[in-house]
């Protein structure tokens, strides 16, 4: 690895058992650079987000990750969090002690923005795993991010398979649906992780097995995380196992080979209450509008898992 360069990743995120996958895959990966984790108010409110990215962090033995704190709720609408999926902890499934490791005095936003511009041009790649809160309000203070940024991998919205918060909408567009606008609009060249490929990427049992069998104390908080998290979605679709959802962004980086999808226009709702929140995904270009993400559809699931289990084995 030391002779290929590295990809330098921002990650941002509201932990929630399916974050915190997220967050172990890519430090568990030499292939990416992470510059630091920012997190957002989502699954549960910024001061436990924030505590669970340092508790993974330190779950991995990975202190030295710089982590910061950004917004504690959307731009214009009231936080709506999520602990009836993710327990009142966020992280619930195993109990992690309270972290020691240092979180930044810098705001995340700052962070972002700072980042963005000291890098080289096109050389930074935002992950966001939560709502888009803290990349609308840092395109909202410094416009010409956009056109810096490498690129955007994001868990949100869906199509085929509506949403899960609302029959229209998916959580973490449906928090804060005027970041998701500021961000669909900016021009930043975006890759969407949508439901409609999450929800093939199931935990069933056979999978959650091979993953307890790593047999380390990761392997055992990952394999309490999944049994925890994926209960509410088995009962709700009735399933063997619940969708995995954001570590499918880091997936995305390290194998874009599991997935396939197509460049369209994608559009935010953000006036109706009935369907607020809508990722309007125009997949059979019915009208002529800018193609701006490319949505994915399709994953090699087995493949997902198998990636996950390789590098778990490695923390
Ligand atoms: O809808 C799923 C998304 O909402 C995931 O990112 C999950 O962690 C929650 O944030
Ligand atoms: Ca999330």
């Amino acid at each position: 690895m030391s002779d290929r360069i590295k990809r330098k990743i921002i990650i941002d995120t509201d932990p929630g058992q399916d974050d915190a996958i997220a967050i172990l895959l890519a430090l568990a990966s030499p292939e990416l650079e992470v510059l630091g984790i920012t997190a957002v108010a989502g699954n549960v409110p910024l001061e436990l987000t924030q505590q669970n990215i340092r508790k993974t962090c330190e779950l991995a033995g990975r202190t030295e990750v710089k982590v910061y704190a950004g917004a504690n709720a959307p731009m214009k609408r009231k936080l709506f969090t999520a602990e009836y999926v993710h327990g009142a902890t966020g992280l619930n499934g195993i109990e992690l002690p309270k972290p020691t490791m240092p979180l930044q005095s810098q705001n995340g936003v700052d962070f972002i923005i700072e980042t963005i511009m000291k890098q080289p041009e096109k050389s930074v790649t935002l992950c966001t795993l939560g709502p888009l809160t803290n990349v609308g309000i840092a395109l909202e203070r410094v416009p010409e991010i956009a056109s810096r940024i490498k690129e955007l991998v994001m868990m949100g919205g869906g199509l085929f398979e509506g949403g899960n918060v609302t029959p229209a909408a998916e959580f973490n567009i449906f928090v804060d649906p005027d970041a998701a606008k500021l961000v669909f609009d900016s021009g930043i060249p975006i890759i969407v992780m949508p439901l409609d490929v999450t929800h093939k990427a199931l935990t069933t049992a056979a999978r959650i097995e091979k993953i307890r069998a790593i047999g380390t104390s990761v392997s055992t908080a990952v394999t309490g995380w999944l049994e925890f998290f994926e209960r509410f979605d088995e009962d709700k679709y009735g399933t063997d196992g619940g969708p995995l959802h954001d570590p499918n962004v880091i997936a995305y980086l390290l194998k874009p080979e599991l997935y396939a999808g197509r460049h369209i226009n994608v559009e935010i709702e953000t006036k109706s209450e009935l369907t607020i929140g809508m990722t309007v995904a125009d997949y059979w270009q019915v009208m002529d509008k800018p193609k701006n993400a490319i949505w994915m559809t399709e994953l090699d699931a087995d493949g997902f898992f198998d990636l996950i289990v390789e590098r778990i084995s490695q923390i």
